[in-house]
C-alpha cells in the first residue's frame, strides 16, 4: 500500500466518507441483564423484547451490555488477533484462503467493486461446513468447507473455537428475543441453524494515508439474519440511518467498552417480511491508528430456503420476497467477492416482488 493509492480502494466520489461527520444521537444501548441474571421476572423480558423491537424497527442496529460473554475471553481472542496480524505478510499467508475452503487469511476483499483497506482471518463456526459446490440452481453437489490451523499464535483455534460457543449462546438469545418482538414463537429461528454456515471474522484496518478516499469496508449489508460485533476502541464504524429523505446520512457507533454491536441482516428482512430491515453500514478508515474488530456472523444452513415467515404474512400482507436457496446465495457471494466485476453481486432485492 505505497505513496500513491491504488485505484482499486478508490471509492466513487458520493460514496466516500465524510471526515467532519457530526455526532448524532446513537444507537440504542440495551441492557441484557433479564436474560442473563439467574431470576428473571417476566415483566423485566417483556421490557427488553419491546426494546429490542423497536430497535430492530428504528435502527437495524443497536449494542447490547451484560450479554454474559465473559470479557478475559474476548480480550484473549482481540491479543491472539494482533499477534496473527502483526506476522510478516508470507508468515500470514501460510494459511490463505484456496479453492477448497474460503476460511483463512487473506487481502484482497472487494465490496462493491472497490477494494477494502483491511485484512481478514475468518474461521468458520461448524467443521466441516456443508455448502453447495456450486452456485448453478441445477447442480446438487456440495462440499465441505474446514478451517486453517495456524501455528501462531499459541492455541489460536482453541481461543477461536471457545469465542464461538460463547457466541453461539448470545446468537441464540438474542434471536430469541427478535422472534418475540414480532409475536413468534421464542424459538423459531432455531430450526434454521442445525447445520448453520456461521463462522467468525477477525478484521484489521491498518492505518491508511488516504481516509478521504478510502474505506475499511465499503457500505453493505450483511446478508444473514443476525451479526454480533465486537469494536475495539478506535471507532470507525458507521450505519445509515433509517427514514431519511434525499439526503444520505450515516451515524458513528461510538465504542462502548465491551458492549457488542449487533445488527439484523438481509435474511431478517426477508423473514420478518420487511417489520425489520437490514442497514447499510461501512467502516472509516484512520491515518494514524489501526483499528480490530471481530464480528461474528450468523448464517443459516446451505439448504435453508429463505422466504418471509407465514405467521408473518396474510392476505393484506402478501410475501415481498420470492423464495431463494441461502447456500446458492452464499456461494454466489464468495465468486464475486473476491475479484472486480462488471455487475453488482446478489442482493436479496433481486428476489422482490415487484
Ligand atoms: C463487516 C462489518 C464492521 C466493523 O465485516 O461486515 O460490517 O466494524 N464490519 O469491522
Ligand atoms: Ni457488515
Amino acid at each position: 500500500m505505497g505513496v500513491e493509492i491504488d485505484q482499486a480502494f478508490v471509492q466513487d466520489p458520493q460514496h466516500r466518507p465524510n471526515l467532519s461527520i457530526t455526532k448524532a444521537q446513537g444507537i440504542p444501548l440495551i441492557d441484557l441483564s433479564p436474560i442473563t441474571t439467574t431470576n428473571p421476572s417476566p415483566s423485566a423480558i417483556e421490557a427488553l423484547v419491546k426494546e429490542i423491537g423497536s430497535a430492530c424497527k428504528e435502527w437495524g442496529f443497536f449494542q447490547v451490555t451484560n450479554h454474559g460473554v465473559p470479557l478475559s475471553l474476548r480480550e484473549k481472542l482481540e491479543e491472539a488477533s494482533k499477534k496473527f496480524f502483526a506476522q510478516s505478510l508470507e508468515d500470514k499467508k501460510k494459511v490463505s484462503r484456496d479453492e477448497t475452503s474460503p476460511s483463512g487469511y487473506y487481502d484482497t476483499e472487494h465490496t462493491k467493486n472497490v477494494r477494502d483497506w483491511k485484512e481478514v482471518f475468518d474461521f468458520l463456526a461448524k467443521e466441516p461446513t456443508i455448502v453447495p459446490l456450486t452456485s448453478n440452481e441445477l447442480d446438487d453437489r456440495i462440499i465441505r468447507w474446514t478451517n486453517k490451523s495456524p501455528t501462531y499464535p499459541h492455541n489460536f483455534r482453541g481461543i477461536l473455537e471457545e469465542y464461538i460457543e460463547e457466541m453461539e449462546k448470545l446468537a441464540y438469545k438474542l434471536l430469541e428475543l427478535i422472534a418475540m418482538s414480532l409475536g413468534l414463537e421464542a424459538r423459531r429461528f432455531e430450526e434454521f441453524l442445525k447445520d448453520q454456515t456461521s463462522f467468525v471474522r477477525l478484521n484489521h484496518y491498518p492505518p491508511c494515508p488516504y481516509p478521504h478516499l478510502a474505506l475499511g469496508v465499503g457500505r453493505h449489508k450483511d446478508p444473514g439474519p443476525l451479526t454480533i460485533l465486537a469494536q475495539d476502541d478506535v471507532g470507525g464504524l458507521e450505519v445509515k440511518l433509517k427514514h431519511n429523505t434525499d439526503l444520505e446520512q450515516w451515524v458513528r457507533v461510538e465504542p462502548t467498552p465491551n458492549a457488542y454491536i449487533i445488527n439484523v441482516g438481509d435474511i431478517m428482512q426477508v423473514w420478518s417480511n420487511d417489520a425489520y430491515e437490514s442497514v447499510e453500514h461501512r467502516v472509516m478508515v484512520n491515518s494514524e491508528k489501526e483499528r480490530f474488530s471481530i464480528p461474528y456472523f450468523v448464517f443459516p444452513a446451505h439448504d435453508t430456503e429463505v422466504k418471509p415467515l407465514e405467521e408473518l404474512t396474510n392476505e393484506n400482507n402478501p410475501p415481498k420476497y420470492r423464495p431463494y436457496k441461502w447456500g446458492k446465495f452464499l456461494i454466489h457471494r464468495k465468486d464475486s467477492n473476491f475479484q472486480k466485476q462488471n455487475e453488482e453481486n446478489i442482493q436479496i432485492h433481486h428476489f422482490k416482488i415487484a
